[in-house]
C-alpha cells in the first residue's frame, strides 16, 4: 500500500502532502564524517514517502506500511520516551523544538522501498522526510544546509546512535544525476556530474544480506578511537592531519590500531579528493582503482568489512569491474563496483557464484543511478 493509501485508510481523511526523502550510496569516504573530512555519496532512487495531514496542536501520530498494529501517538517528548521505529520520527519533532520552532501537530503514514539494515541509510531517509514536510506544513524557516545537522541530532541524541553528517546531507542536499562533495566540517557542498549511463558505465550495488552484528558498538569504538588519536596529535580532527603529513602523525601514536584507523582515515579524506578530481576531469574509469584502495583501507586499517562483501569485491573485480568497496557504515551492508554497463549481468552472475560456493545467503544486486533528494510531491 502507498503512504497516501494507509493515511486514508488509518486516519479516514486526506492527507495534506507528500514528501519523499531518499537513502544513499557513498562513492567514497567513509568514517571520514565524523572526523570532519569529506565524502561523496548519492541519492538513490529508492525513497521514504510520508504523507502528512494536521493534528491539533502538539499531538503526532504515526503509522508505516512496514509496521503492523496500531500507529503511535506522542505529545511534546524528551529523548528515549518513543522508542522503536517512532523515535526517528519523535525525534525529529525533538529536534525541531529543541532549535526553537513550533512545531505542527501531524498525522502521518510512511512506505519506503529503501532496504532496511543494508547500509543504505533507511533512517535518514525516514528522518529526512519527516523533517521536510513538518517544515512545509508549519512554513518553518530552516535553510536546506542547516536540515541536515537537525536531523543527525534525532538521530544522535533522541535515538542514540552516534552516527556522523554523511547520510542526512545525502537525503536532503544530493540532486539527481549528481554526486554531493560534502565538506562535513563547513557543510559546503559541490554538486559533481554523475551521469555514468552516458558514458557507458554504471555502478552496480550488491546488498551481501549478510546480517549486521555489534554495529553500533563497533561504529562507536571506531569513532572514539578517531577522537582519541585527535587528542593525542593535538588536532581538532582526524581531518586536519594533512596527507603528505600522515606518516609524522602516525610517528607519535604508540598504538598500532590506533595508528591504522588513523592511516585509514587520512587517506580515505585524500581518495575522496582524488575521486572528484577524476570525475571532474572526466576520467571516469580512472577511479576504480581508488574505490578498491578504499575497501582495502576498510577490510586491513579500519576493519569493518565481513567476509561476504570482501568476497563480493573480489567476485567483482575478477569479473572485470574497474573498482569496487563496501558503502556505509561496515559490518555488512552493500557493496558497490564501478563496470561497463552491459557486463552488470555478467557480474552479478560472478558475485551470486561466489557466494554459493561459500555458502552464503544469496545476494541482492541493481544499478543505482543517481536520484533526488528530499523534496514535495
Ligand atoms: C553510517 C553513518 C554515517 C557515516 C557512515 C560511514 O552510515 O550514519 O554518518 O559515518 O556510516 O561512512
Amino acid at each position: 500500500m502507498s503512504a497516501a493509501g494507509l493515511f486514508r485508510e488509518r486516519y479516514a481523511a486526506e492527507p495534506t502532502g507528500l514528501w519523499a526523502a531518499p537513502g544513499r550510496v557513498n562513492l567514497i569516504g567513509e568514517h571520514t564524517d565524523y572526523n570532519e573530512g569529506f565524502v561523496l555519496p548519492f541519492a538513490l532512487p529508492q525513497r521514504t514517502v510520508a504523507a502528512v495531514g494536521p493534528a491539533p496542536a502538539g499531538e503526532w501520530t504515526v503509522c508505516s506500511t512496514a509496521e503492523e498494529g496500531d500507529p503511535v501517538s506522542f505529545g511534546t517528548t524528551a529523548p528515549g520516551e518513543v522508542t522503536g521505529w517512532a523515535a526517528y520520527v519523535a525525534g525529529v519533532v525533538w529536534a525541531l523544538q529543541e532549535a526553537g520552532f513550533d512545531v505542527p501537530g501531524a498525522r502521518i503514514a510512511l512506505d519506503s522501498d529503501v532496504p532496511v539494515g543494508s547500509g543504505l541509510s533507511s533512517s535518514a531517509a525516514l528522518e529526512s522526510s519527516v523533517l521536510t514536510a513538518l517544515i512545509d506544513l508549519g512554513g518553518l524557516e530552516l535553510p536546506l544546509e542547516q536540515r541536515p545537522a537537525l536531523a543527525q541530532r534525532a538521530e544522535n541524541v533522541y535515538v542514540g546512535a552516534p552516527t556522523g553528517i554523511m547520510d542526512q546531507s545525502a537525503s536532503i542536499r544530493c540532486l539527481a544525476g549528481r554526486a554531493l562533495f560534502l565538506d562535513c566540517r563547513t557543510y559546503e557542498v559541490r554538486q559533481i556530474p554523475f551521469d555514468l549511463a552516458a558514458e557507458g558505465l554504471a555502478i552496480l550495488v550488491i546488498n551481501s544480506n549478510a546480517p549486521h552484528q555489534h554495529v553500533d558498538g563497533e561504529y562507536g569504538a571506531r569513532r572514539k578511537s578517531c577522537e582519541e588519536a585527535a587528542r593525542i596529535l593535538g588536532v581538532p580532527a582526524l581531518r586536519d592531519v594533512p596527507f603528505d603529513g600522515l606518516a609524522e602523525a602516525l610517528a607519535k601514536l604508540d598504538d598500532d590500531v590506533m595508528r591504522r584507523r588513523v592511516r585509514h582515515i587520512v587517506t580515505e579524506d585524500q581518495r575522496v579528493l582524488d575521486t572528484v578530481a577524476l570525475l571532474e576531469q572526466g576520467r571516469t574509469k580512472e577511479v576504480g582503482p581508488v574505490l578498491t584502495a578504499g575497501h582495502a583501507s576498510m577490510r586491513d586499517d579500519f576493519e569493518i568489512t565481513v567476509p561476504q562483501v570482501d568476497v563480493a569485491v573480489e567476485a567483482a573485480l575478477s569479473a572485470g569491474a574497474y573498482g569496487a568497496r563496501m558503502t556505509g557504515g561496515g559490518f555488512g551492508g552493500c557493496v558497490l563496483a564501478l563496470i561497463d554497463a552491459d557486463r552488470a549481468p555478467a557480474t552479478t552472475a560472478a558475485v551470486e557464484q561466489a557466494y554459493s560456493e561459500r555458502g552464503f545467503k544469496a545476494p541482492t544486486c541493481w544499478i543505482a543511478t543517481a536520484g533526488e533528494g528530499a523534496t514535495r510531491l
